[in-house]
């Protein structure tokens, strides 16, 4: 790869690719290009933003030599067999969640990137968030003892997804699991490892034709005993788009947030080096103490254990974060650490093709549970 200019190409453009690309390009290095294979309004607002060419030809972009890197953002039914071009043409790929529509696609395209040794990932940017971190630590730390449960729900609105969008055509979206959902079975993997669906099911609304799949759960084993549910409803209107993540351990629990977290909430019983530890986890929180017992309070029990229990308290971090400048920091994190990568094999990446591999196989797993 050119060690100084990164030349990107933008391969449909679109409600996110649009936004996604204007973080791109502000990474530094990174030159949009060129842009194709997107309908003629969104190419021409993408064009005049960017100063740069709508080629409109997919093919003609992947086979042009001042393109070293494509970005693709149409729907999933479009995915493998852009990746796969672009791959076979020399570029480097960023594609969007999902990978692909199935895990035998994203195995191909994996194959396709090692053979040329190319840079080959899903945009599952969620690893990036600071607060990804803080959570990682809290866990491999158990400053609240043990992880026992864990949910997300995701209550999103589909105001801007009339009956005929291409979201809830199963063939070209791959279904609220594929589409969505693989953003969180890769979070919760990065936190927990490997997980095992146990359980799915989905609701169509009444009375649509064709049906319209409104909303997913399921329910993740990960280890011997950690089970997180995960819903996904697409129902709401967008003043009432609302998302919450919860992870419960055996003295407290931890909540984040929206649906890109920009803020968590910490509710635990705790001694002072927990409290302090608690602290560290999550710099410039606000530290509410809402209740101290007395020496003859302190000792409770749960899970059969015996607790020492000098304060209940609550942290509040990340208060007043806007979500869409999280979010933008988010995009800008991944390609800069995918492209060191990409100019440097030795860098170590947060996430690679895998993670939009395994992420995708949960999410097919939970999708072919539910419609069985
Ligand atoms: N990483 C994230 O956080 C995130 C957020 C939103 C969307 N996405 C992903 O981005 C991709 C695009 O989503 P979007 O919301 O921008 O969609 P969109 O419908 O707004 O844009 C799709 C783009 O693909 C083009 N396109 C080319 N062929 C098409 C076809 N046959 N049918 C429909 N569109 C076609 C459209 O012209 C448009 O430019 C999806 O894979 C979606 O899952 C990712």
């Amino acid at each position: 790869m050119n060690q100084g200019e990164i030349r990107l190409g933008g391969v449909g453009c679109g409600g996110f690719g649009l936004y996604a690309l204007q973080q791109f390009a502000q990474v530094p290095g990174v030159k949009p290009t060129g842009m194709a294979g997107t309908h003629r309004q969104a190419a021409y607002a993408a064009a005049q933003r960017f100063g740069i060419p709508d080629i409109e030809d997919v093919d003609k972009l992947l086979a042009r030599d001042d393109v070293d890197l494509i970005y693709i953002a149409t729907p999933p039914f479009l995915h493998h067999r852009q990746a796969l071009a672009a791959l076979e043409a020399g570029k480097h790929v960023i594609c969007e969640k999902p990978l692909a529509m199935t895990v035998e696609q994203a195995d191909s395209m994996i194959a396709a990137a090692r053979k040329h040794d190319r840079l080959l990932i899903a945009n599952l940017m969620q690893r990036y968030n600071p607060v990804y971190d803080a959570v990682e630590r809290l866990i491999q730390s158990q400053t609240l003892g043990e992880l026992l449960h864990g949910y997300f729900e995701n209550y999103a609105s589909d105001e801007n997804l009339p009956p005929e969008h291409w979201f809830w055509d199963q063939s070209k979206s791959g279904g609220i699991f594929v589409e969505h959902g693989v953003h969180f079975f890769d979070l919760f993997a990065g936190w927990l490892g490997p997980g095992a669906v146990v359980a799915a099911q989905r609701g169509l609304r009444p009375g649509s034709s064709p049906p319209i799949e409104e909303h997913v759960q399921c329910t993740v084993r990960y280890g011997s005993t950690v089970l997180v549910n995960f819903y996904h409803g697409f129902h709401q209107a967008g003043r009432m788009d609302r998302q919450e993540l919860r992870l419960v351990f055996e003295r407290g629990d931890v909540t984040l947030y929206d649906w890109v977290p920009t803020k968590a909430r910490i509710h635990a019983i705790a001694d002072e080096a927990q409290t302090r530890a608690l602290c560290e986890l999550f710099p410039g929180a606000r530290l509410d103490v809402s209740t101290t017992y007395s020496p003859k309070d302190r000792i409770c029990q749960g899970r059969h254990k015996a607790l020492d229990i000098y304060q209940m308290i609550e942290l509040a971090w990340g208060e007043g974060t806007n979500k869409s400048h999280r979010y933008g920091e988010l995009l800008r994190a991944i390609l800069a650490d995918q492209l060191a990568w990409a100019r440097d094999h030795t860098h170590t990446r947060k996430i690679t093709e895998v993670n939009g591999r395994d992420s995708l196989a949960v999410a097919c797993a939970a999708d072919r549970l539910a419609q069985a």
